[in-house]
């Protein structure tokens, strides 16, 4: 039978997920089934454990379960355990006769440092200001600080988010945090983790941000740039946005599964010219 994965979400019609893995799996010849599960807003165990049943192997989980599916684990990843929220789950045995225990893993914040390498981004000695203090920075501080950056500042609207999430982050490398008002500049690489350019928005910052040779990167994606890497753009600065972010950590997930690496770019150009 073919295996079978999904992406648990609410909602998660949107979600690209099913696209890009069914794109991993023919590139390498794998035989995938990988569906997207819409899960109630009161039971994602439930929908979890009703995919076991049915022969699941493994899930992507999006907003707003990542917290709940780390709480269901039985193993997690360090980074993972760090993060406090997991987008990966494995089941460790499909053999109904044996306990199916679940492993964790969060792979947002490789999926980054992939992206920003593939980009020709230098991480180690680089100063970094990441901007936001919610779950979607938390879940990418331990990757970064893995590289071994000279410095960096995590700076939120509310100050307090960004000093408790340095307190958590600082035995593993050189973190700082504060308000926006505390980003004293320049910086190699600035990462937009707040939900601004949803809105359109921007945080207040400096006109000096970026040093010589910056990249602007925004975890946000769509058709035309974020206001942040527009803001950027305008200052000198590489832009990324983050939709091979998005590619990336998908093919982390794939590789947990599966054992095999696919090439991304060819996928990311796919989803590109389908924005
Ligand atoms: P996510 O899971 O995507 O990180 P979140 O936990 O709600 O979502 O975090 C959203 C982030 O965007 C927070 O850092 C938030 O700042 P606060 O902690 O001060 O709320 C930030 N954010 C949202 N709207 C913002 C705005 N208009 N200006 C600046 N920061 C904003």
């Amino acid at each position: 039978m073919t295996d079978r994965y999904c992406v648990f979400g609410h909602p998660v019609g949107h979600s690209k997920s099913p696209a890009i893995h069914a794109a991993f799996a023919a590139q390498i010849r794998d035989d995938i089934d990988y569906t997207a599960i819409e899960a109630p807003l009161d039971d994602f165990a439930g929908a979890w454990w009703r995919f076991v049943a049915e022969g699941g192997h493994g899930a992507n989980v999006t907003v707003p379960f990542k917290e709940e599916a780390f709480r269901l684990c039985d193993t997690l990843s360090k980074r993972a355990r760090r993060a406090g929220a997991v987008n990966t789950l494995i089941v460790g045995s499909n053999d109904a006769s044996t306990d199916r225990k679940v492993y964790g893993d969060t792979t947002d914040g490789i999926g980054l440092v992939h992206d920003l390498k593939r980009h020709g981004v230098e991480l180690a000695e680089a100063r970094i200001l990441v901007l936001g203090a919610g779950g979607a920075v938390r879940g990418v501080l331990e990757p970064l600080l893995a590289e071994g950056p000279a410095s960096l500042l995590v700076a939120n609207r509310t100050a307090a988010k960004a000093e408790a999430l340095a307190t958590d982050f600082r035995d593993l490398g050189e973190i700082a945090g504060g308000g926006f008002e505390a980003v004293d500049g320049p910086f190699d690489l600035v990462i937009n983790g707040t939900s601004t350019s949803l809105a359109g928005d921007l945080p207040p910052l400096p006109d000096d941000l970026f040093a010589r040779d910056a990249t602007a990167y925004d975890m946000m994606y769509g058709p035309e740039p974020t206001v942040f890497l527009r803001w950027a753009a305008e200052r000198g600065a590489q832009t990324i946005d983050g939709l091979g972010m998005l590619v990336e950590q998908a093919a982390e997930s794939f590789f947990q599964w599966r054992g095999r690496r696919p090439d991304t770019a060819p996928v990311l150009e796919m989803l590109r010219q389908a924005l």
